[in-house]
């Protein structure tokens, strides 16, 4: 959602944008393209792999682009320590990539055998091996029921209790099929339990809430706040962000609907069937 992602930011040439969460850099150089020559962005990503990708991607632009590699639960001290204390446009888009999903070791897809890690950040933190292996079989329910809305969440935390240790994807992929049998339908049977995982390791709600909450004070009056979510729990927290500060007049909604993918982009990229951009400009 390239585009529509430019259009809600409102990108002009001169302006300070950040984007939260760089990826490869497709956005951060759609961005940059539209505030030359004066513009400056601030490329952030937990991910060492996606920071390496971006930088070379984006060095034709040289010191117009700073690169950090951070988790956005710490947006405002970055901001503050590289600059940009005050912005045109933040930009999140969140989740996983789709290089992330590509390279095997990751352990992100359930299709390429890996040990199971699904760290955004491959230099801190517990991994997916690590919950698998010693979370209660209670807590490893609930976060299959709660972020993956895992019908047979306890039967499949029961199977993973009884199968222990399980390292790699391959083998959780295996056992979640065995569980379920052949009682899903056009999705493959562990896509909810590998979500609820990745979802869990790099606590993707609590870092969101944290980092819209962060936004607020890092915006120019009319700066831009656009978020692209793929997990129906992600689009509540940012409408639920977003209508709350409209209340109290810091925020309007420039779009007072969430704005989908067009029928051409789904075709070329089928991955964005589930994403959600919803916008707010700064008022304060
Ligand atoms: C969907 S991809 C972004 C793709 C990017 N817009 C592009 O054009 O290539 C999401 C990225 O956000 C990063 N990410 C997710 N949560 C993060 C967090 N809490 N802090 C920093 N980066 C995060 C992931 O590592 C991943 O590279």
């Amino acid at each position: 959602m390239v585009d529509e992602a430019m259009e809600a930011l409102n990108v002009h040439p001169g302006g300070r944008y950040v984007d939260c969460t760089l990826g490869a850099g497709g956005h951060a150089r759609a961005i940059l393209e539209r505030i030359q020559p004066e513009g400056r962005l601030l490329g952030i990503d937990a991910d060492p792999v996606a920071l390496e990708t971006a930088a070379l991607f984006l060095s034709d632009f040289k010191s117009a682009v700073v690169l950090a590699q951070s988790n956005f639960a710490e947006l405002g001290q970055v901001c503050r320590e590289q600059g940009f204390a005050a912005n045109d446009g933040i930009l999140f888009d969140l989740g996983v990539s789709s290089m992330q999903l590509d390279i095997a070791e990751r352990g992100f897809s359930f299709q390429r055998e890996a040990p199971l890690d699904m760290r955004f950040d491959t230099t801190s933190g517990p991994s997916a091996a690590d919950i698998v292996n010693h979370y209660s079989e209670q807590e490893l329910a609930r976060i299959l029921w709660e972020y993956g809305e895992e019908r047979y969440s306890r039967q499949i935390a029961h199977r993973i209790v009884e199968q222990r240790p399980i390292l790699s994807t391959l083998r959780l992929a295996h056992l979640v099929q065995q569980v379920l049998g052949s009682r899903r339908g056009r999705i493959h049977p562990a896509t909810r339990t590998f979500m609820a995982l990745r979802i869990a390791v790099n606590r993707e709600l609590e870092n969101l809430k944290v980092a819209l909450d962060q936004s607020k004070g890092l915006l120019r009056t009319g700066g831009r706040l656009v978020v692209i979510s793929y997990h129906s729990l992600e689009d509540r927290i940012v409408k639920q962000f977003m209508r709350a500060e409209a209340a109290e007049h810091a925020f309007s909604l420039i779009a007072k609907k969430v704005i989908r993918p067009t029928s051409t982009e789904l075709r070329s990229n089928p991955r964005s069937r589930s994403a959600r951009l919803r916008v707010a400009e700064c008022l304060a």
